[in-house]
């Protein structure tokens, strides 16, 4: 089995990654498995003050690799939401304020929602891997569209009030395993997969 450092301290987004990489695995692949910050001992704050998520994802694992010297990648998501011109995009950790609250970012754009009616909306994630003192970029998207109200306790962040185009349900009325075969993280993370997999041929 291959371990990957995976640049993060969201057990959320470990836990989905290898529950992706291991129910959806892709022979003949070698198993890989991603392990997180914590792992390296790094308690250090990453870097996020790109302009980007692309640039925030690229912030992250070149700052893991300048100090730990290992391969390594590190994702950024950003909700976009067409009424909102794409906000909250890169700001959508922070987006009712530092604290990163999940639930007062929800408020707040179900707030600024009220009375609109095209409630259009992606999830995008990009996937910076940095292999042999290069970054590749890897990017995953969902279509769907916000809720009225929150919906669901699976999930984390955004999913109450996130339903993909392909279900009436919530991110979080879905099961891990739902979520997991349509999400922005599942098709960043194939694609991710495919090139480690050619690379190494
Ligand atoms: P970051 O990529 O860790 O900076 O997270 C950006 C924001 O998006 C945070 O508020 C996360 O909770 C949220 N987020 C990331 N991935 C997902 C997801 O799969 N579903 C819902 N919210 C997410």
């Amino acid at each position: 089995m291959k371990s990957l450092t995976f640049a993060t301290r969201n057990e959320h987004k470990i836990k989905e990654v290898n529950q992706i990489l291991k129910k959806f695995a892709f022979p003949p692949q070698p198993a890989i498995s991603v392990t997180g910050l914590q792992a390296l001992n790094c308690f250090d704050e990453l870097p996020e003050t790109g302009s980007t998520i692309a640039e925030n994802a690229a912030q992250k694992a070149q700052f893991v690799f300048d100090k730990f010297g290992v391969d390594c990648f590190a994702e950024d998501t950003g909700l976009f939401i067409d009424a909102l011109d794409g906000r909250p995009g890169v700001d959508t950790a922070h987006y009712a304020g530092p604290e990163r609250d999940a639930q007062k970012n929800m408020d707040k754009v179900l707030r600024e929602l009220t009375g609109v009616r095209n409630r259009s909306a992606r999830f995008k994630t990009v996937m910076a891997l940095m292999t042999n003192r290069r970054l590749h970029f890897f990017e995953g998207l969902v279509e769907g569209s916000i809720l009225h109200q929150k919906s669901g306790i699976g999930g984390f962040g955004y999913d109450p009030i996130f339903t993909p185009t392909t279900s009436h349900l919530s991110f979080a009325q879905l099961t891990a395993e739902e979520k997991n075969k349509i999400s922005h993280r599942y098709r960043a993370l194939v694609k991710m997969i495919r090139f480690l997999t050619f690379s190494s041929k």
